[in-house]
């Protein structure tokens, strides 16, 4: 386990955490001692208590009714079980919201939320703050000491149900805001584009949340306006904390993420969490479950980064052991699968591995949810696996702490996110897609990427991938201009570096602080409708790399920069054609060399793909979304150029990741596969020697220490 949850001075979880949310206050205290000694037998260490707990520690103002928690603390720590210690404030208990009704949120179209359910507050709403840090503080005194608490748990998932409230109390914390960025309401209608469809302030009471408008809201409002409430909702967070770190300041203090969630800028919030902690629900019914789910790990290890030292583990805080109950269709599980997420979760950097939730509930909302302890008791499936994998986790105690080092980068940003997806753009584009499309090849050729923020230092890196980064900072442009400069690779797709901060366009033709790295100038857009192709054309013999400029020479050999065909599904040399999707770019050439050019419509001939040497570096630039092979061959040329190994023989479905000296192998298929380890090697979760050649069962796993 990570430092930050092994203290002296307290009960440490040792090797890998595992366990899951527990809601001891929903069964009769009879079942707790039954739990405690079943989360023995599971080989659990670390329980998430008290998230929800709020009507009960609190059932009127000014009190702490804790006698219950007490004793379901003193019962976990006598069996050595670590409790991550919520704050209990992501559901206001009816009494406050029936004094304060004002905490209730408010939509963009002018509807106040109702409670009965969960997460109806306004982060805005004093009344609401002063409650939770009350709440907290009480929480804080009382078990600041307690031997068994390991880390503080601050509210619940910020902004999942409601990102931004738009009430009165809301609008005016905006204005305020504002002003402190602004100064001036100059400024602020220089920046917004006041002069755009008669949008000139004349006094600061005039301005308003982006609430439900005739059409399209002031796109920088809106942006400012994300902006805003990702920052409201850290003032939550901050106060909490405050009140815990004034009665136990060297207590470990965390909240849980959502992974790629549009609402929250993690890279914000990063520096004030002591662990980064990470809920991942990916739908067994998504063929590429496995895929969106390596994503989030490494965006939670690229958070943690960017708030510690490079490495630093992570925590998965909630995942669903088998079936949830919150989507139309709620697909299980398949046998296995909770083991495979959870081990790549340990491949990627996670340091604990829990679930939501223990016990499976037997009332209200969430008890279609499956549990570690399902409904149906010990006898079942779910139980199996959950002590299965309790035993695998012991097992790779050895891995816990050690680092994940990434090679390549997708840069990522929530600022330039939010703008992005905004309404009256020349076409839309979702985020997620873009980065999932430029992710795939690279996970499937076993190279583990980081998710950098634009700004952060790229030094690490030796290939970083631009995929629509609509908003640059100056800083963020100069960043990775002198990331290629310095020898790095870098690959940048289409509508990057179009707007500044202000949401102003970058004038002169696009994407302008790139015009010079890239060698080219985007004189216009011609966006495809969705469905549509484009045919593209390959440029005979510009996969081979002769306009020079790399330093770096390909690690396999071969045409196509380091592409080889193999049974990672095939990659093409640029001399193939492919076809592109989503976009084009009209490109004018000016130094850049073309890999592929339009094969028809009304750019036909003209370039799509281009690679430039820049300094002692190269960039490659996209200019439509190419077909997953095209995609896959471009990706492996830039990592050929870049001198990261692409490997080609990973056979589909299956991951290979690197964790300090630990080689995850992970099948998420749900048939055996041959696989050539290339040597012999000592597996961790079996303690066999396995290699060179094996047979991994449907989604089975190997943890490799290499022996050669
Ligand atoms: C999460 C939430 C948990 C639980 C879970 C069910 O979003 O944090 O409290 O509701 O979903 O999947
Ligand atoms: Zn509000």
């Amino acid at each position: 386990m990570s430092d930050a949850l092994s203290r002296p001075d307290r009960q440490a979880v040792r090797g890998i955490g595992y366990g899951g949310d527990y809601n001891p206050e929903q069964w009769p205290e009879s079942t707790w001692a039954q739990d405690v000694r079943l989360m023995t037998e599971a080989g659990v260490n670390l329980v998430t208590v008290g998230v929800f707990s709020w009507s009960r520690l609190q059932p009127a103002p000014g009190e702490l009714t804790a006698g219950w928690l007490d004793r379901v603390l003193d019962l976990l720590g006598a069996a050595g079980i670590g409790v991550d210690l919520g704050t209990g404030t992501a559901s206001p208990p009816p009494w406050l919201v029936a004094a304060h009704p004002e905490i209730l949120p408010v939509t963009a179209d002018g509807r106040r939320l109702a409670p009965g359910a969960r997460q109806h507050y306004c982060p805005s709403a004093p009344a609401f703050r002063a409650a939770a840090v009350d709440l907290a503080d009480r929480m804080a005194r009382r078990y600041a000491g307690h031997p068994a608490v390991v880390m503080w748990h601050v509210s619940n998932e910020y902004g999942c149900h409601v990102p931004a409230c738009y009430c009165e109390l809301s609008a005016a914390a905006f204005r305020a805001w504002l002003r402190e960025r602004y100064g001036e309401l100059g400024a602020l209608n220089e920046a917004w584009g006041g002069a755009v469809w008669s949008q000139d302030y004349t006094s600061w009471d005039q301005v308003q949340p982006p609430r439900t408008a005739p059409t399209y809201a002031n796109p920088a409002q809106q942006l400012d306006f994300a902006r805003f409430s990702s920052g409201e909702l850290l003032a939550c967070y901050l106060a909490e904390r405050e009140a815990i770190a004034a009665q136990a300041q060297h207590a470990p203090v965390t909240t849980n993420f959502m992974g790629f969630f549009r609402s929250l800028d993690q890279f914000r919030w990063a520096a004030d969490l002591d662990v980064v902690a990470v809920d991942s629900y990916p739908d067994p019914a998504d063929t590429e479950a496995h895929l969106l789910s390596a994503m989030t790990c490494d965006l939670t290890r690229s958070v943690a980064r960017l708030a510690g030292s490079p490495g630093r583990p992570w925590v998965l805080m909630e995942q669903a052991p088998n079936a949830v109950n919150w989507r139309a269709v709620n697909v299980p599980k398949a046998p296995g699968q909770y083991r495979a997420l959870s081990l790549q979760a340990v491949a990627r950097g996670g340091d604990a591995v829990l679930s939501f939730q223990w016990r499976a509930a037997a009332a209200g909302a969430e008890k279609f949810h499956s549990g570690m302890l399902p409904h149906a008791g010990t006898d079942s499936r779910t139980w199996r696996e959950v002590t299965e994998l309790g035993a695998d986790l012991g097992r790779l105690a050895p891995v816990a702490g050690a680092a994940v080092r990434a090679e390549a980068a997708l840069l990522h940003d929530w600022e330039s996110w939010w703008a992005l997806e905004a309404d009256s753009h020349p076409r839309q584009l979702h985020l997620v897609e873009l980065l999932r499309a430029f992710y795939r090849p690279l996970f499937e050729a076993g190279v583990t990427v980081d998710f950098a923020h634009p700004e952060s230092s790229l030094s690490a890196y030796r290939l970083v991938v631009v995929p629509a980064l609509y908003l640059v900072s100056d800083a963020a442009a100069e960043n990775v201009r002198r990331f290629a400069l310095d020898g790095g690779t870098v690959l940048i797709s289409f509508f990057s570096g179009i707007v500044d901060p202000r949401e102003r366009i970058r004038l002169g033709g696009y994407p302008a602080p790139w015009r010079e790295l890239l060698g080219l100038r985007v004189e216009e857009f011609a966006p495809l409708p969705s469905g549509a192709v484009v045919r593209l054309d390959g440029v005979p013999g510009a996969a081979r790399g002769r306009a020079g400029g790399g330093t770096r020479e390909d690690t396999r050999g071969g045409a196509g920069g380091g592409t080889r065909g193999g049974a990672g599904g095939g990659t093409r040399g640029t001399e193939a054609g492919g076809a592109g999707r989503v976009w084009q770019d009209v490109i004018g050439l000016r130094g850049a060399e073309p890999l592929f050019r339009y094969a028809e419509g009304h750019l036909a001939g003209q370039p799509a793909v281009t690679r430039h040497p820049y300094g002692r570096g190269e960039a490659f630039y996209l200019g439509t979304l190419p077909d997953r092979a095209t995609l896959r061959g471009l990706v492996a040329q830039a990592c050929g150029r870049a001198g990261i190994e692409f490997r080609t023989d990973v056979p589909p479905g299956v991951e290979m990741v690197r964790r300090g000296d630990h080689l995850f192998v992970i099948s998420h298929l749900d048939q055996p596969v041959e696989l050539d380890l290339g040597g012999k090697s000592l597996d961790l979760l079996t303690s066999d020697i396995v290699g060179p050649a094996a047979v991994l069962g449907p989604r089975g796993a190997l943890v490799l220490t290499a022996r050669d």
